[in-house]
């Protein structure tokens, strides 16, 4: 079917001469003027692209732009020769893209189409954005799809890696094979070896099947190897052989298994870092990366976050059938300024939850959760970073020195607390017999022994320290409170407790070895 192409008349020499180049190229054009109804324009001819030739700074270029500016569909803006800041005009229209006139019709027609086909691709794969960092990604997947070559998915928690890795297996010759994905720190050591590559029966204690891994599960597939810089050593050398040889063995077994598997890894952490630190193999580093793509966090492509609110505001009302008018230019300006630590995942389940919880059909700076209006930017005060060796682009310097300051607030919260309250940090011991209210009166940080004490009533957000535990103990029940505060969730205990959660799992294990096992694991 054609792509249809909407073009305003604001510059009509442009308008007639562009659509003329259109039509001959197999397109079906529409034009609209400003006086026109644009919203009867657009519901009539459900354009693919907007072409808008004049008047970019008009408030009909604005209202055209806002009936369109979900993201489904591409919106190109034609530039007066004096417009010095392209790019600048683009981002704060929200534009896909610009062109400088006088715009050659042919380059015009490529570029569209080009646009177009960026934006289907968007819709396939979820994958939202037209921050050029994103248009990067996308065009990295589109050439590295066809091929077998690991690709490694480096980017921050939430930035859309596995949508990536599923986007790069749908639009590759195996999408209709296998795509099975495994976590690599969310298991210890031997259930990881055994998960990957399957086990013989009777090769450990529990292995009563013969079982097959997720390597051979995935045979002419795709594979996503996740948190990839969390494998422990041993692991990492069976990775290697397969990444060499295409070939391994099962855990207890003697005979080499063949597969045919695209290997997808994706970390949280910069790999070269955990190289540096010796906790990747520098070998299975430069094997991992033959290709790679990064995912910027939401912070660096704050222009993106307008179109995410709206689609994913779309998205849920209809999921919950919410009819929802949008969301309030104030309140949509304190999520652009939000610092999104959680990147996109935080702010789709943020928008989910007020579109769940709003009383109003519209988002308004007060359904906004206090700690996300309280992080944003507008907190920042002027400041000279000293010394800088390199130059830091703007955002990247509002990040940094909103840590700074964050970290500041931080320590002297905590000197006034030390300063007023010596006390509060001593070890507090609290009789076995003593009710959760007692316990918790100095409000300080107590602490309680292991996983008995805990179950007989201690309070699910406090440790509680008893004469005669000893080091282990507390670290035990400090481990088992984070877990009990997280509803059993490992990673996010583990982030809490400020530790990897390969250590988390090896204590765990430890434990379990110790006797006994943690109650509230999930
Ligand atoms: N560019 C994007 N457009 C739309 N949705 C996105 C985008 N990036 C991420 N998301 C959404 O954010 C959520 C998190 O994405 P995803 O699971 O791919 O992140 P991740 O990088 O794998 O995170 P983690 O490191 O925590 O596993 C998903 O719901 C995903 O659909
Ligand atoms: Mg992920």
């Amino acid at each position: 079917m054609a792509h249809r192409i909407l073009i305003t008349m604001d510059d009509l020499e442009a308008a007639v001469r562009l659509n003329a180049a259109f039509e001959a190229a197999g397109y079906e054009t529409s034009m609209v003027s400003a006086q026109d109804d644009q919203k009867a324009a657009v519901l009539r001819d459900d354009p693919d692209l907007v072409l808008l030739t004049g008047g970019l700074h008009e408030p009909a270029a604005a209202r055209l732009l806002g009936l369109v500016r979900d993201g489904r569909v591409a919106t190109l803006g034609l530039l007066e020769p004096t417009e010095t800041d392209a790019t600048a005009v683009a981002h704060r229209m929200g534009l896909t893209a610009v062109l400088p006139k006088p715009a050659d019709a042919a380059e015009t027609v490529a570029l569209c189409r080009r646009l177009i086909e960026r934006k289907q691709l968007q819709e396939r794969t979820g994958i939202l954005g037209d921050h050029p960092a994103i248009q990067e990604v996308l065009i990295k997947i589109e050439q590295m799809a066809p091929v077998s070559s690991t690709v490694l998915i480096e980017g921050e928690s939430g930035t859309g890696k596995e949508l990536v890795a599923r986007a790069i297996h749908d639009l590759s010759p195996r999408r209709a094979r296998p795509f099975i994905a495994i976590n690599c720190a969310a298991l210890p050591e031997t259930l990881l070896e055994s998960e990957l590559f399957g086990h013989e029966k009777g090769s450990f204690t529990d292995a009563v099947e013969r079982r097959l891994g997720r390597f051979e599960l995935a045979d002419t597939g795709t594979i996503l190897l996740d948190e990839v810089g969390e494998m422990p050593p041993s692991t990492q050398v069976k990775l290697l052989r397969v990444l060499e040889e295409r070939e391994f063995f099962r855990v207890g077994g003697a005979t080499p298994i063949k597969v045919d598997v695209r290997v997808l890894a994706a970390t949280n952490r910069p790999l070269r870092e955990a190289m540096a630190t010796g906790d990747i193999r520098s070998d299975l580093y430069y094997r991992l990366n033959v290709l790679s793509i990064y995912l910027p966090p939401l912070r660096e492509r704050r222009s993106d976050i307008p179109l995410l609110v709206r689609r994913f505001i779309h998205e849920f009302s209809k999921l919950h059938d919410r009819p929802f008018r949008g969301i309030e230019p104030a309140a949509l300006q304190m999520l652009v300024d939000a610092p999104w630590p959680g990147n996109v995942r935080q702010l789709r389940n943020l928008v989910e939850s007020m579109v769940v919880l709003a009383p109003t059909s519209e988002i308004r700076p007060e359904d906004i959760p206090r700690e996300t209006r309280e992080q944003g930017r507008e907190r920042l005060l002027p400041v000279k970073v000293p010394g800088m060796a390199r130059e830091v682009a703007g955002q990247e310097l509002t990040y940094i020195v909103q840590s700074l300051l964050d970290l500041r607030l931080q320590v002297e919260d905590l000197r006034r607390r030390l300063e007023e309250h010596p006390q509060r940090v001593e070890v507090i011991e609290v009789p076995h017999e003593a009710p959760d209210s007692e316990v918790l009166v100095s409000g300080g940080p107590v602490v309680s022994r292991g996983a008995e004490a805990g179950r007989a009533g201690r309070p699910r957000d406090a440790v509680v320290y008893e004469t005669g535990m000893s080091m282990a103990d507390v670290e035990r029940a400090t481990i088992e409170t984070a877990l009990a505060q997280t509803g059993g969730n490992r990673r996010k205990a583990a982030e809490m407790l400020g530790i990897g959660e390969r250590t988390l799992y090896r204590k765990l294990k430890e434990y379990e070895a110790g006797g006994g096992s943690i109650s509230s694991l999930t």
